[in-house]
């Protein structure tokens, strides 16, 4: 089984860190109420069991996020036919390291600036107007299950992992 984990965790490591990856976009899914909620966003950065996403604070996942921390990752990679289901819950970090901002491009720090908060209506879609206030926050998404599928012949493999007391422990199960 550590020998999976750690396949897992590389795997994960190479989603945040190489553009064309199949994880570098991810499913995030958050409650709002009883409902869920799904949205793709970028694999930032992985660290042990964190994993870093950018967005908008204004976002309604983060008022989700908020008042019901509790969150689900989904990442599928379409060439190994390998999926990844992660669970956890999600901190909402207003108080970044100024590096983190400095690091984004001119270009991508302009979404965080929009005069309107991400999903107010508007007539078209050229008329987004931007101000100074940036409305940047990171979402530190910290697992503690692992459910790993690898969609194969002659046989799939699936696995289930849990931290406990720091350690992930882990068993196959039937897929
Ligand atoms: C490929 C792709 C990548 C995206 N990456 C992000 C992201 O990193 N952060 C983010 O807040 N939204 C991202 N979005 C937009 C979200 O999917 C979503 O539309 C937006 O954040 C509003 O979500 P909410 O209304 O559920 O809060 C991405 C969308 C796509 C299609």
């Amino acid at each position: 089984m550590e020998s999976l984990l750690a396949t897992i965790f590389n795997e994960l490591l190479k989603g945040s860190s190489i553009i064309k990856h199949p994880y570098r976009y991810f499913c995030l899914s958050s409650i709002e109420g009883k409902k869920p909620q799904q949205r793709m966003v970028v694999f930032r950065k992985i660290t042990n069991n964190t994993i870093s996403v950018y967005t908008d604070i204004r976002t309604p996942k983060v008022s989700q996020l908020l008042s019901n921390p509790n969150a689900s990752v989904l990442l599928y990679d379409y060439k190994k036919m390998n999926q990844i289901q992660l669970t956890g819950t999600i901190e909402v970090e207003k108080e970044y390291d100024a590096s983190v901002w400095s690091s984004i491009s001119p270009k991508a720090k302009k979404d965080y600036t929009t005069s309107l908060a991400p999903g107010s209506a508007i007539d078209t879609p050229e008329k987004v107007l931007y101000e100074d206030k940036i409305n940047f926050c990171i979402l530190k998404f910290s697992f503690n299950e692992i459910d790993y599928l690898d969609i194969n012949r002659p046989y799939h493999t699936r696995a289930k992992f849990k931290l406990t007391n720091n350690e992930w422990l882990g068993s196959y199960v039937i897929p």
